[in-house]
């Protein structure tokens, strides 16, 4: 099937790529020439595992083409994927201009029947808006406006595409139904769940989702605070939980919270988008509230341990806002390092692909191509994503490096029991703070004079 792709970012390209992969003539469109080159060289202008292959594959085998052009893009398909931004505004409420110009251009290079897919995650009545703009810019088209929104994890975006777990589309078009049925057969084959509603509930239902998951992180951040005034491990009680299959284990890490340009920006949309038709739905912004509190907390435990920040070294371990991508936008890593810059401490990232764009959001911070460069006489070091690697850190070699030897783990990556092992002050989120032993503070060599 002919498919035309307009927005080629986080979620139109993995979108792009999987749909070529399945065997579909796939063409892609963005205004910026470098990246459309660089795209047809079968590489993405972002870290994503897996992606440069699919890219590749798709390119080489002449069925994923990018342009500049939107008539050799979105003429002749029969299928046209929206999945441009939809940044906050101010008041919180996501900007639909991109959304509109997409329109414009989809109505200028469109002709006959053609399907038009809104990917990007909107407020509900966004496709009902859509349609009518469609046939406003051209009256002469019959477009059967369907929602579909994206499920896609950065860092398992390839995965998600090729396996998702389901496939929503709303919609009121029976030929636009049957259009999206034979697109995605192929994947609904290897057993992704198919569901149809109206346009209004599959729009609802992204938002939904992204607001649920984002109150289980928020929970499990408050129970983290209660643990930690309770001496209780919050790990223990999410595992404990998560075993009751009505509650699920997923999305109950407690940490530095959520980041990302979803979450963030999709539940403030949500919120005001209930708002506007009338609900208060004053949960989200207790979740959000929450949110904040996790990286204030990380900051308040640095602060008390290290008395004055104003000339203190910190390492932060991890920049992106979770691992598996190089995207630094809304990361928490980067709140903190701004709350720890701000007072007077100097900070030195460690982030295997985010280093650049987290460079670029913070000036002020400065960036290691190694994690023992970052921690070399730094007064102490915060894991702020769990990237695997950190899992393998040197523990001995860590703590004869730093000034130090502190680490407030934002993300729970270490044992408790293997810290209490070396020299550490090792104070994680929600769980019972390690401290080194007498023994172990005096160091070998003083003998039993302390005893
Ligand atoms: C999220 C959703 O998971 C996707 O289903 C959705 O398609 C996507 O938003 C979107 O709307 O485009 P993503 O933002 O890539 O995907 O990342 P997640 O894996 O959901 O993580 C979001 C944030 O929550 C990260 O900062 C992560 O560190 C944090 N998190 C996640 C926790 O703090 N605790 C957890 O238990 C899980």
């Amino acid at each position: 099937m002919r498919v035309a792709i307009v927005g080629i970012g986080h979620v139109g390209l993995p979108t792009a790529a999987a749909l070529a992969h399945i065997g579909h003539d796939v063409r892609a469109i963005d205004s910026d020439g470098a990246k459309v080159a660089m795209l047809g060289d079968g590489r993405s202008p972002f870290y994503e595992p897996g992606l440069d292959d699919l890219i590749s594959e798709g390119v080489s085998g002449g069925r994923l083409k990018f342009s500049t052009e939107p008539a050799q893009v979105i003429g002749g398909a029969a299928v046209v994927f929206i999945c441009v931004g939809t940044p906050p505004r101010a008041s919180g409420e996501a900007s639909l201009v991109a959304m509109e110009r997409a329109a414009e251009t989809i109505a200028a290079h469109s002709s006959g029947d053609v399907v038009v897919v809104q990917k990007s995650t909107v407020p509900t009545g966004t496709a009902t808006r859509l349609g009518e703009h469609l046939s406003r810019y051209n009256p002469n088209v019959r477009f059967h406006v369907v929602s579909n929104p994206e499920f896609l994890r950065e860092g398992h975006a390839v995965e998600d595409s090729l396996r998702p777990v389901r496939i929503l589309v709303g919609g009121d078009s029976q030929l636009a139904f049957e259009v999206m049925r034979e697109l995605y057969a192929p994947v609904v084959a290897e057993g992704a769940k198919w569901i149809e509603t109206d346009v209004n509930t599959a729009e609802l239902a992204k938002h939904a989702s992204n607001a649920f998951l984002a109150t289980k992180i928020s929970f499990a951040n408050a129970l983290a605070r209660v643990c930690e005034l309770a001496d209780a491990d919050v790990v223990a009680v999410a595992d404990a939980m998560g075993s009751d299959p009505r509650i699920g284990r997923a999305f109950l890490d407690a940490g530095l919270g959520y980041g990302g340009y979803c979450f963030p920006k999709d539940l403030a949309s949500f919120e005001r988008l209930s708002s506007r038709l009338g609900y208060d739905f004053g949960l989200l912004r207790e979740v959000a509230r929450v949110n904040e509190e996790a990286v204030e907390s990380a900051f308040k435990k640095i602060e008390q341990e290290l008395w004055n920040l104003e000339d203190k070294r910190i390492a932060l371990l991890g920049l992106s806002f979770k691992p598996g991508t190089d995207d630094t936008r809304f990361a928490p890593s980067l709140e903190l390092a701004r709350r720890l810059i701000d007072a007077g401490a100097h900070v030195v990232g460690y982030d295997p692909e985010a280093a650049e764009n987290a460079r670029a959001e913070v000036p002020q911070l400065e960036t290691v191509d190694d994690v023992y460069s970052a921690l070399r006489d730094a007064h102490c070091a915060v894991v702020a994503t769990e990237w695997d690697e950190f899992n393998d850190l040197d523990l001995e070699k860590t703590a004869e490096l730093m000034a130090f030897p502190i680490i407030v783990d934002g993300r729970n990556v270490f044992d408790r029991a293997e810290m209490a092992r070396h020299p550490f002050t090792y104070l994680s989120t929600g769980r019972p703070p390690v401290r080194p032993s007498r023994t172990e503070r005096r160091g070998p060599e003083q003998g039993d004079q302390w005893a």
